[in-house]
């Protein structure tokens, strides 16, 4: 009998535990962009790591159950590096951080974001290149990541991205040739505009995908 009631003593702190790791791990994840960027104007002042969870943060969605499913910073003037652990945001859909000065790589983490449904990073000054990880946001819908400095071949496998309704890749510095499959089948040259050294679609059947473009 006693036995059994250290048993279920163990199961429900162990439970408990469990639940206080996931929130605190998500603040974790948000506190940890908090302190790599630059914020003049003080939009992450309420941004307060002692709290259970990040859900009264400004800026911050949460579904019913206590997850972030939403980051909205756009046009925040936030200035410095995006951080690896946004890829913890297991149940993130929209990551808006759109028109900031954001600088350095995109981390190839954000493809660990399996229900993301919109990464809005354009007109920052984001460099490196375009992680062929996101191929693995299987419910992605727009992708924009116009307007940065973003260098290197556009990832073949984003092709296989089949929920794309927008892609906006222009106004970067990508090379190569750009894929014309998959769900890319739809999307106009509009979609790779002013990248000087990308030299246009692919010729299926004629030129290796890896062997056009100035990418040297
Ligand atoms: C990007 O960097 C350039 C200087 O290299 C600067 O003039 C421009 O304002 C920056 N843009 C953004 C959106 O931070
Ligand atoms: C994510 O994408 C990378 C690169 O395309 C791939 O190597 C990896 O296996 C993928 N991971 C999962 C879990 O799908």
């Amino acid at each position: 009998m006693i036995f059994h009631l250290v048993a279920i003593f163990l199961i429900l702190t162990e439970d408990l535990f469990v639940v206080t790791a996931n929130a605190n791990s998500e603040g974790d994840a948000l506190y940890a962009l908090r302190r790599a960027v630059k914020d003049p104007n003080n939009v992450l002042r309420s941004w307060d790591p002692t709290l259970v969870d990040p859900c009264t943060w400004f800026h911050v969605t949460c579904d019913d159950h206590n997850r972030v499913t939403r980051l909205d910073l756009g046009h925040a003037k936030l200035s410095g590096r995006l951080v690896p652990e946004l890829g913890r945001l297991q149940h993130l859909q929209f990551l808006e951080l759109y028109k900031n000065e954001l600088v350095g790589p995109i981390p190839k983490e954000l493809g660990n974001l399996k229900n993301l449904v919109s990464l809005g990073l354009y007109h920052n000054n984001l460099t490196g290149s375009i992680p062929s990880t996101l191929s693995n946001l299987s419910n992605l819908k727009f992708l924009r990541l116009n307007s940065n400095k973003l260098t290197g071949r556009i990832p073949r496998e984003l092709t296989k991205l089949a929920d794309l309704k927008i892609l906006d890749l222009s106004n970067n510095d990508l090379c190569g040739t750009f894929p014309t499959s998959g769900s890319f089948s739809k999307f106009s040259e509009q979609s790779f505009k002013n990248n000087p050294r990308l030299e246009g679609p692919e010729l299926m059947g004629f030129v290796r995908y890896d062997n056009g473009g100035r990418c040297k």
